[in-house]
């Protein structure tokens, strides 16, 4: 990727450490300036510590800068785009990947810290968003052929498939996938592309994982091999000349595995043009056409828990 996103500028939400750290060293790898957004908070998003957007950057170089607001603060996203625009002149690619965890049964949760999670992991993204899109819907309109912008979001198979205690961490990560869609949608004509990456990776959040059983112990083995480098990888592929046309997308990226997500839509259907359903019409139709099409409880962790390629 050498020199294919020279003179870029671009914002990394998450950057300081795991998987935003590794995404911000390839933008940088690949000739980008790249302003570290992260506000080195715990794992559960408390506390905050300047250092950890202060130390990334130092190590990504002269061409990176840090910024350690707290994204879930709407006031963060304006001064995040005015540090980009003012460093660097412009702002090109933008990543949304700061993220905490505060899991709990649903019978078990509060309402605080479904708050902070869906704060940080959901709100924040679409803050960011906010204050960036018109900066570079400006610059695409500048230019005579509309074509440069790049919009990454970093979500997760628990926001597909779910996962047990997850409620406020899939329910964000399902809903940055509709804002996902809806900012491809809305900044298609001015040639901005926006896409989401479901990332696995060996972070500081994989490190935590307590195996409670065998298949945990197991998963977390595998978990614990895979370098987050190769979605960084895919992530600035993504933001490079090459993927002008791929938008609106839900991709995963595991080792060296990249996967291609179906997005729902109608997989079966019943209609009834005399008269309304009866409880058992429906009963029967439902059972009939629609029932074989059910999707089962599987979660993330077992569907993904195949040896990875790394
Ligand atoms: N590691 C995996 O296998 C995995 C799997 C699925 C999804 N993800 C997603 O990848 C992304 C990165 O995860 P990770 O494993 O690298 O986690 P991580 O905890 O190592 O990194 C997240 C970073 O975000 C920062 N951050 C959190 N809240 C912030 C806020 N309000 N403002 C600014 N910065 C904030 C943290 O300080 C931290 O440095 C997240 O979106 C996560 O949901 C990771």
């Amino acid at each position: 990727m050498t020199g294919q996103l020279d003179g870029r500028s671009a914002v990394v939400t998450g950057g300081g450490r795991g998987v935003g750290l590794a995404i911000a060293q390839a933008l940088v790898d690949a000739g980008a300036s790249v302003v570290v957004a992260d506000n080195g908070t715990a794992i559960d998003g408390r506390g905050e510590s300047e250092e950890v957007a202060s130390a990334a950057a130092a190590a990504l170089g002269e061409t990176a800068v840090p910024f350690a607001g707290d994204m879930s603060d709407p006031t963060s996203a304006s001064a995040l785009v005015d540090l980009a625009t003012q460093e660097f002149g412009r702002l090109d690619i933008v990543v949304n990947a700061a993220a905490i965890l505060r899991d709990a049964f649903v019978f078990k949760g509060n309402v605080d810290d479904w708050n902070a999670v869906i704060g940080t992991n959901l709100s924040a993204a679409y803050y960011l968003l906010a204050a960036a899109t018109p900066v570079m819907r400006a610059q695409a309109k500048a230019t005579e052929d509309y074509d440069w912008g790049r919009i990454v979001n970093i979500t997760s198979t628990a926001g597909f498939y779910g996962n047990f205690g997850q409620a406020a961490y899939a329910s964000a990560k399902a809903g940055l996938f509709g804002l996902t869609r809806v900012t491809a949608m809305d900044l298609a004509r001015a040639g901005i592309t926006c896409n989401a990456v479901a990332p696995f990776g060996r972070t500081r959040v994989t490190e935590i994982i307590q195996p409670a059983n065998d298949f945990q112990a197991e998963y977390k083995d595998r978990a614990m091999r895979v370098s987050p480098a190769h979605v960084a990888r895919f992530v600035a592929y993504l933001c490079a000349a090459e993927a002008q046309t791929i938008t609106g997308q839900l991709f995963a990226v595991r080792g060296r595995e990249v996967f291609l997500f179906g997005q729902p839509r109608p997989t079966a259907h019943i209609a009834k043009d005399d008269a309304d359903w009866t409880p058992a019409a429906l009963h029967e139709g439902v059972s009939r056409e629609l029932a074989p099409h059910f999707t089962d409880l599987t979660t993330d962790l077992e569907a993904f828990n195949t040896e990875p390629l790394v």
